[in-house]
């Protein structure tokens, strides 16, 4: 490892004050919520935290992709300060702001799209997908949904069942919501032997046409609901030549498209919304997640046609667009666009592709290394690293993943994981990491992947 600058181990991982706390956690909390990281935090400022005993960590993970501004934005803490001391809630039904408002207009200047557009704000991403359902129901008078396999879009009884992983996300959870169509995704790395990139993705075009036969009619299809990069399903983009047969077919019966932006949103890719890059023009977006800093926000941003449909207060909630998250989520695009974070995740991104790349010529350099890299992918900052057992069966490499991840753990790099099989780490650092830390914790990353490679 080399010199750490910023990573301070001082207290062992887990901390005594840290342990007592899991203790506690364990017997009051609900086991399902299990922690990643064993200790409790005591602050956070850009890309490093701070835990109860002082330990501090260089955090790859955001909040699981809220962070894109990082931890504590000076800017961003103030709008919430001095949002808060004005006023909490009001329900935007009974008393609008003008934070939501402006936040609208602004969301709406960046979405792609030449047409007329609205927006309104919820809580959690699920509860914006849940709307964008609804929106496009109401809008085609149609009920079927097309979901793809890898899909993530909520943990909701609706969201739970257009998400395509079963354990743990739907195992026992049953029964689920109808009218779902699952078709597959172009994951190229994990195609059938023998057919090219272009042909699988072809295939999975094809696929979907082909479900509008065999699984659904088209009249009954109301949207189609894609991540434009899969976030929990491996951070797999979807290659543009498949967005563009979606787009295709959409048109030609009459469906939305509907981008679920809630991971991949917000500057991560290296544009605003993923969707740019990759050709796609959704009616619908739903983003969340790094929007207001972690703070309880969603949203919709789509078609005005599309967004109007609905009658007078069928779509809202209590709580949903919140006056303080609003004033976050305005602050939070002052800094990406001030300093420039979207051009900043596109530098990150290199350094990774870079890094990754030599540690994968390093492995195989090893001689009879026990895990190989067998994919880096992704957008930007949004990139995946896929470990295999072996390059030409592609055997997962899940439970050394498990151990790499504990190992950055133990070592001060806060790390999490995605896949069908749990086999790839996933990059959602904050965009404001610096060079240095980020070359850090890439050095404590190798390091446990080297090791994990041989057997130690
Ligand atoms: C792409 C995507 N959609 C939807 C969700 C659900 O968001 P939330 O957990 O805020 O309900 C997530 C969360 O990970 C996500 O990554």
């Amino acid at each position: 490892m080399s010199d750490t600058k910023s990573i301070r181990l001082t207290a062992g991982v887990p901390g005594p004050i840290s342990k007592e706390l899991m203790a506690k956690k364990d017997a009051l909390i609900a086991d399902a919520f299990s922690i990643h990281v064993p200790v409790a935090i005591k602050e956070a400022h850009g890309a490093l935290v701070t835990d109860v005993d002082g330990n501090v960590f260089i955090d790859l993970c955001g909040g699981l992709g809220c962070m894109n501004v990082g931890h504590s934005h000076p800017h961003v803490v103030k709008a919430i300060q001095e949002s808060a001391a004005q006023f909490t809630h009001t329900d935007f039904s009974v008393i609008m702001y003008d934070s939501y408002l402006k936040l609208a207009e602004r969301l709406i200047a960046k979405a792609p799209g030449a047409f007329a557009k609205k927006a309104c704000f919820f809580n959690a991403g699920a509860e914006a997908v849940e709307n964008a359902i609804k929106f496009a129901r109401k809008f085609t008078g149609r009920q079927a949904i097309i979901a793809l396999e890898g899909a993530f879009h909520g943990r909701t009884n609706l969201t739970m069942s257009l998400t395509s992983k079963v354990k743990p996300y739907k195992e026992g959870f049953g029964p689920f919501a109808p009218e779902i169509y699952r078709v597959p995704a172009p994951y190229t790395y994990r195609r059938p032997t023998g057919m090219t990139e272009a042909e699988y993705v072809k295939f999975c075009g094809d696929a979907l046409e082909r479900a509008l036969i065999t699984h659904v009619a088209p009249s009954n299809v109301a949207a189609i609901i894609v991540e434009p990069v899969q976030g929990e399903g491996g951070f797999v983009p979807l290659h543009p030549d498949y967005l563009a047969k979606v787009q295709e077919l959409a048109k030609k019966h009459g469906f939305l498209v509907i981008a679920d932006e809630i991971q991949a949103g917000f500057g991560r890719t290296g544009t605003f919304f993923a969707s740019e890059q990759l050709g796609l023009v959704p009616d619908l977006i739903c983003v969340g997640k790094s929007i207001a800093v972690g703070l309880p926000l969603s949203g919709v941003i789509g078609r005005k046609d599309v967004m109007d449909a609905p009658g007078d207060s069928a779509i809202g909630g209590t709580y949903v667009g919140n006056p303080v998250a609003c004033a976050a989520a305005n602050a939070v695009l002052d800094v990406i666009e001030s300093e420039k974070l979207t051009e900043r995740a596109n530098e990150i991104g290199d350094v990774f592709r870079k890094r990754f790349g030599a540690l994968a010529n390093r492995l195989e350099g090893m001689g009879g290394a026990r895990i190989h890299v067998g994919e880096v992918r992704g957008l930007g900052a949004m990139i995946g690293m896929e470990l295999v057992r072996d390059l030409a069966t592609k055997e997962p490499a899940s439970a050394e993943i498990n151990a790499i991840m504990e190992k950055c753990i133990n070592r001060g790099v806060i790390i999490v994981k995605c896949g069908y099989y749990g086999q790839t780490l996933r990059m959602l650092v904050p965009l404001v990491i610096t060079m240095e830390q980020l070359a850090e914790a890439l050095d404590v990353l190798e390091q446990a992947i080297v090791e994990v490679a041989s057997g130690r």
